[in-house]
């Protein structure tokens, strides 16, 4: 295999595992320059040589190469004059950075999502470092609506003492689109969707898939767009993936019918590609309106592309896994998205305990409301 492939490859299984950072642990720097194009720096005295166009050429991507899928994270060619070993740094994310590469999440983040901390975390700092400060940031962005966010936690939830993340919610669907925050129903919301050109995905689409399930479901379960099987059938989670999503519900004792299940796209983008930030932007006033009729005490975030939308990070699966965000004051957790498990067997035990930990918030929850409801 190529070495521009190898690092592709590597690159895809980060991205799939939820990284936004990227964590070289079976790979040197010197393996990944190499495989990014760049001489070999074995030698201390490397870092100074002079770069001949040559050398330039070598550096850029071929054009002739293997097509990088859109968003892949090496594809920018270096800037004229940038050079792999410019400013002759020892560490791998400024030597990355410097030879034009993104990180995998940059094209993701959308509009209101800037991460400051993520951009300002840099080599001086550990990843569980950066990651924290990901979740700091995140909570303590300004608020755009000039709105003051619920940061009161109920009293139940702080019982569980679990650890806390991201408190998102700035984006309200008024701003966002007037339009669709009048939508009275989960109904209308389907029936605006299936004339929708808010994004180009109509013209590629052949059904649109708005999301199915219990109109005043406990449980909220947000995926990432619609597969093949999806469209074809109009409905949510009924392809492979689906499936095994039916089963993992069957183990914390809910169906399909009890929770309410969509995605943060309502049309699956041609070849089933990853959602691009635009098409993201454009149909998540849907998801929020979906959310504020539906109401749920817990919402389940499948996968990066719905964590990263809803909590408006570029924090990876990784870092928001195991903590009780909340969204508009909703418990949010994070797990991985059910093809993710179709492709590694070894995500599906910690998929197991995050849905054990949506469970626990939600029958804390419920008793909580049953308790204060009591005669
Ligand atoms: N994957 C998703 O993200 N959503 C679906 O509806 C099906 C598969
Ligand atoms: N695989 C993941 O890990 N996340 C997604 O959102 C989709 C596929």
């Amino acid at each position: 295999m190529d070495a521009k492939d190898r690092l592709r490859r590597y690159l895809e299984q980060r991205r799939e595992l939820g990284e936004s950072e990227l964590v070289l642990d079976s790979l040197s720097i010197d393996d990944v320059m190499k495989m990014v194009g760049a001489k070999s720096s074995a030698s201390p005295t490397a870092k100074s040589r002079a770069q001949t166009p040559a050398d330039r050429a070598a550096a850029a991507p071929s054009a002739d190469g293997p097509q990088a899928p859109p968003s892949a994270p090496v594809a920018p060619p270096p800037e004229p004059g940038v050079r792999f070993d410019q400013g002759a740094t020892t560490d791998w994310r400024e030597a990355l950075r410097n030879a034009g590469a993104v990180r995998p999440s940059e094209s993701l983040s959308p509009p209101v999502a800037a991460t400051p901390a993520s951009a300002a975390a840099t080599g001086a700092e550990t990843s569980a470092g950066a990651v924290e400060a990901d979740l700091r940031a995140a909570s303590a962005m300004p608020n755009t609506m000039g709105e003051a966010l619920v940061t009161d936690l109920p009293t139940w939830l702080s019982a569980l003492e679990l650890p806390l993340g991201i408190e998102a919610g700035r984006l309200r669907v008024i701003d966002a689109a007037p339009d669709v925050a009048q939508l009275p129903t989960l109904a209308d919301i389907a029936e605006h969707v299936a004339g929708c050109t808010r994004c180009a995905l109509y013209k590629s689409a052949t059904h649109h898939v708005p999301g199915e399930g219990n109109p005043t479901a406990d449980l909220l379960c947000v995926g990432e767009a619609p597969g093949v099987q999806e469209e074809e059938q109009g409905r949510p989670f009924v392809g492979e993936a689906g499936e095994l999503f039916t089963k993992i519900l069957g183990a914390i004792q809910l169906s399909r019918g009890d929770v309410y299940l969509c995605n943060v796209l309502k049309h699956r983008p041609p070849g089933s590609r990853d959602p691009l930030p635009d098409e993201v932007f454009a149909c998540q006033p849907y998801l929020l309106r979906q959310i504020e009729l539906v109401r749920p005490r817990v919402i389940l975030a499948l996968g990066r592309f719905a964590a990263q939308t809803l909590l408006q990070t570029t924090a990876g699966i990784g870092a928001l896994r195991g903590r009780i965000h909340r969204f508009h004051g909703v418990p949010l957790i994070v797990t991985y998205h059910p093809s993710a498990l179709l492709r590694n067997e070894s995500w599906k035990r910690p998929t197991w305990e995050d849905v054990k930990l949506a469970r626990r918030i939600l029958d804390a929850s419920l008793s909580a409301s049953a308790d204060t409801t009591a005669p």
